[in-house]
């Protein structure tokens, strides 16, 4: 279907209750819908926003088309959580009903001040002749929704063009920073900062000087914190070219660590790292409670079709994931609370050859000596998902050449991370597959359609052990 832009920009408020109805039935009639991750109840889901801890619950938002699988009119859709596996669903949050909104609520953070959970957000205006105008807005959440207070950063600075978004908020002893995903004129992509004492008036503080002058053309959804004294800069740069077994997507994201003085606005760091090597992965966010940095990421692309957009609906977003700087490299593990979903043993057998039907929503914790194997996953018919360790290239390989309705092929259908592998703990839900290596060295997430339900696992390598847990 080709959506016009009266089709694609309607708002909810507009839309009958019936006609949810009937795009609920449809998305609810569609394989593969998840067990255990967030996923929009129609349409599309896209960025996670307003990740943080409020009123003794996680709160999340997400990025939210509700009339179809396409980039449409954004709105907020809302869940909330106490131990970040089981989730309340609380509707849509924010309406874009502004003429700062008026094309979208676009991405944008979460922070609690005077016991109020507050956002910022961009609004995506677009003009009559389709220009875009980005602007910075403040809202609370109140009673389930997000009211707008104000607009914090009306214009753009001298220098960057309109695509300038996603607004990260945090809060230095009662001074606020923003950091704004940019694009220059020169339409290369850059990080910029703002501070303010009273949210009201925002001061542009400049770039953050990286030595990362020239890479893409654009910086979405950047997130900046601290963790064991040292400083993470993520963000989601497009356009950087294939490189190796690096930046295989049609977009990339990941991190720098290092030292961001506020002062100057130079961010001192080592090399840029993918956050994830797997294939459907994006625009990541963080929020911090109890000292714990925890980390949900898109597991989707944008300009991607998917097999789901003919059921109505598309995406959902990643696990959460527990993040620590260990000897200067950030690890990234699924949050313990995980196990609060184990429903009973389905496998748990150490050897050479294995091949038993698993349930269709699972977890697999696997343990080798670190010599080859291969693992096949949602093994049905002659299709499935294969992981295949070679040792002595040091080479993970992720196939999913033939592992069910094949989509985004022209980005290649494997992923390789060169990396020395003993273990790897696996989340396979009805359509998705998030692989942790060797206890948070490397993650890799990605969607996979198989063909049928009943699906089977295949082990042929060194003597391995393998532990699975059924998942509702
Ligand atoms: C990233 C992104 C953001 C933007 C949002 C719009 O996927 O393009 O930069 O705010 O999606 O939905």
């Amino acid at each position: 279907m080709n959506w016009t832009k009266a089709e694609r920009y309607r708002s909810l408020r507009d839309v009958s209750a019936l006609e949810m109805e009937v795009l609920r039935t449809k998305t609810a009639a569609s394989p593969w819908r998840f067990g255990y991750h967030i996923q929009p109840p129609t349409g599309l889901l896209n960025d996670p926003n307003g990740f943080t801890y409020y009123d003794g619950e996680y709160h999340l938002f997400y990025q939210w088309f509700p009339l179809g699988p396409v980039h449409g009119l954004k709105h907020w859709y809302h869940v909330s959580s106490t131990d970040l596996v089981h989730w309340t669903d609380r509707g849509v949050a924010l309406v874009p009903e502004t003429k700062e909104d008026s094309h979208g609520a676009y991405s944008g953070s979460g922070f609690v001040v005077d016991d109020t959970l507050h956002v910022m957000y961009t609004g995506n205006h677009r003009t009559d002749d389709w220009t875009r105008h980005a602007s910075q807005i403040i809202g609370v959440l109140r009673d389930g929704m997000i009211e707008r207070r104000n607009v914090a950063i009306p214009d753009i600075p001298a220098g960057y063009t309109e695509h300038f978004r996603d607004p990260k908020v945090w809060e230095v002893a009662g001074t606020f920073y923003a950091i704004v995903g940019a694009q220059r004129t020169d339409e290369t992509g850059c990080v910029v900062l703002y501070r303010s004492t009273d949210l009201n008036e925002w001061t542009f503080l400049g770039e953050v000087k990286t030595e990362l002058e020239q890479f893409g053309y654009m910086w979405e959804c950047p997130d900046v914190f601290e963790i064991n004294g040292q400083h993470v800069l993520i963000f989601s740069p497009q356009g950087i070219e294939a490189s190796g077994h690096r930046y295989h997507n049609i977009y990339q994201s990941g991190y720098l660590t290092g030292h961001l003085d506020l002062n100057t606005n130079v961010f001192s760091h080592g090399t840029f790292e993918e956050l994830d090597f797997g294939f459907d992965f994006y625009a990541p966010q963080t929020t911090e409670h109890n000292g714990r940095r925890i980390l949900v990421g898109w597991m989707g692309l944008p300009e991607i079709e998917y097999p789901t957009d003919r059921y109505g609906w598309a995406h959902a977003l990643t696990l959460p994931r527990e993040l620590s700087l260990e000897d200067g490299m950030l690890k990234q593990r699924p949050v313990p609370e995980m196990k609060k979903l184990r429903q009973g043993e389905f496998v748990n057998e150490t050897d050479t050859y294995l091949e038993i039907d698993t349930p269709e929503r699972y977890e697999l914790e696997l343990s080798s000596t670190g010599e080859d194997f291969e693992l096949e996953l949602m093994k049905t018919g002659d299709e499935s998902l294969v992981i295949r360790y070679e040792k002595e290239a040091r080479e993970l390989t992720i196939d999913r050449t033939n592992a069910g309705e094949p989509f985004a092929t022209e980005f290649g259908t494997t992923r390789t991370k060169v990396i020395d592998v003993t273990s790897l703990h696996l989340f396979v839900d009805s359509s998705s597959v998030e692989c942790f290596v060797n206890d948070g060295d490397a993650v890799a997430t990605l969607r996979v359609f198989p063909s049928d339900n009943e699906k089977r696992i295949r082990y042929v390598g060194a003597e391995a052990s393998l532990v699975g847990w059924k998942y509702e």
